[in-house]
């Protein structure tokens, strides 16, 4: 493969993200540290009351402002990725094709997969045309996502401590790993455990020939699939771990569950389900109300109701045992553990897991 597959990014861009940067740090700490405290003053105790509480205050208005149009910033504008992409995209899509050419058996597209209006009509992470739509989007996405994420500064840690977890904790020999976008974590995986066999699906195409081109680079065998999570067509009790990183707080509950019910479907008994995702919200009302306000200005409508879902009851529903949810060993500072609010701005990660009984 071509050595140089990363899209250019001009010095004015590479300028401006540094910028971008400078500005959420100033949102994730001082901003953060302020509203925190006059939320605190308050003494509001529901998400709705202390939202209208804050309603005047000036501090708030510019932490919104900034979660909302950091993200804009970092895609749309002068120096944004779209601008810079755009006219590198025939370059990039070509590089797409002659990655499809290679190892074809790892990239099963099905152009005719009917999407979901929840994927098409929300312009989830505002992000614009979404992932479905062309190559732009896997681009656009890696290099926002490469650079910092909400959950923290170095957004592969998360990935690589949730792989060791899994191997550690399950010991897998054939994984499928749901909505899995670039294959990023299905990447961090693969690395974990060499020897296991894993596919990965998602509904949009587009990223998942990025995926494919990334998975080449590393030379990693991972099978992907366009695929709905919520009906896989795959072979009954097929897999003996089935997962999600970063998916279900894309999905509206409804969705969620019939997900829960499919991984049921293809694990083996004595297999697990496990989701990954910012869901536990440590801090009380007032984490509860930021979670629900990050979701709102950064155009992920399912975050706040999946992050209401009681999923350990959904997993129990269908017939899991040994249902657990975890705040990430990684992220779980004594003040998440007590359940309090970090010290500036990140999402805590939960592992969210079920076990198929072996006598099922
Ligand atoms: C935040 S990304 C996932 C990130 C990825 N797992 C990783 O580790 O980098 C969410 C992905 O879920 C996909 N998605 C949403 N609903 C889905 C569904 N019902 N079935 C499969 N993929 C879905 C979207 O297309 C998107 O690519």
């Amino acid at each position: 493969m071509s050595t140089n597959s990363r899209p250019d990014r001009s010095f004015q861009a590479t300028a401006f993200d540094g910028f971008v940067q400078g500005l959420k740090g100033v949102w994730r700490e001082d901003l953060y540290a302020k509203v925190v405290e006059e939320a605190r003053a308050t003494g509001a105790n529901g998400v709705p009351d202390l939202e209208s509480a804050m309603a005047g205050s000036p501090q708030y208005a510019v932490y919104a402002w900034l979660e909302r149009f950091t993200q804009q910033m970092s895609l749309l504008g002068r120096w944004g990725m779209y601008q810079e992409l755009e006219p590198q995209m025939d370059k990039l899509s070509a590089q797409l094709d002659e990655a499809a050419q290679q190892h074809p058996e790892r990239l099963n597209l099905d152009p005719d997969l009917p999407l979901p209006a929840y994927l098409t009509e929300a312009e989830i992470h505002q992000y614009s045309g979404g992932l479905w739509e062309s190559d732009m989007g896997g681009y656009a996405l890696e290099g926002r996502t490469e650079k910092s994420s909400f959950s923290l500064l170095e957004p592969d840690k998360p990935l690589a401590w949730y792989a060791e977890y899994i191997r550690d904790n399950f010991a897998p020999s054939r994984i499928f790993d749901l909505g899995c976008a670039r294959a990023r974590g299905t990447r961090a995986m693969k690395r974990a455990m060499p020897d296991v066999e894993i596919h990965g699906c998602d509904l949009c195409g587009p990223v998942l020939r990025l995926a494919h081109l990334r998975n080449l680079e590393e030379n990693l065998a991972i099978t992907l699939w366009q695929r709905n999570a919520e009906d896989t067509g795959f072979d009954a009790a097929d897999f003996d771990l089935v997962t999600s990183h970063w998916l279900i707080h894309e999905m509206p509950p409804a969705a969620v569950r019939k997900m829960i019910a499919e991984g049921w479907r293809l694990l083996k008994p004595g297999g697990t389900f496990a989701m990954y995702d910012m869901y536990v919200t440590p801090g009380g009302v007032i984490g509860e109300w930021l979670h629900a306000g990050y979701a709102a200005r950064n155009n992920e409508p399912f975050a706040y109701p999946v992050a209401k879902m009681d999923l350990k009851a959904e997993l129990e529903t269908v017939g899991f045992v040994d249902a657990q949810v975890a705040l990430s060993g990684l992220q779980a500072t004594p003040e998440a553990v007590r359940g309090e609010l970090p010290d500036c701005r990140i999402h805590y990660m939960s592992v969210i897991t079920g076990r198929k009984p072996a006598e099922s």
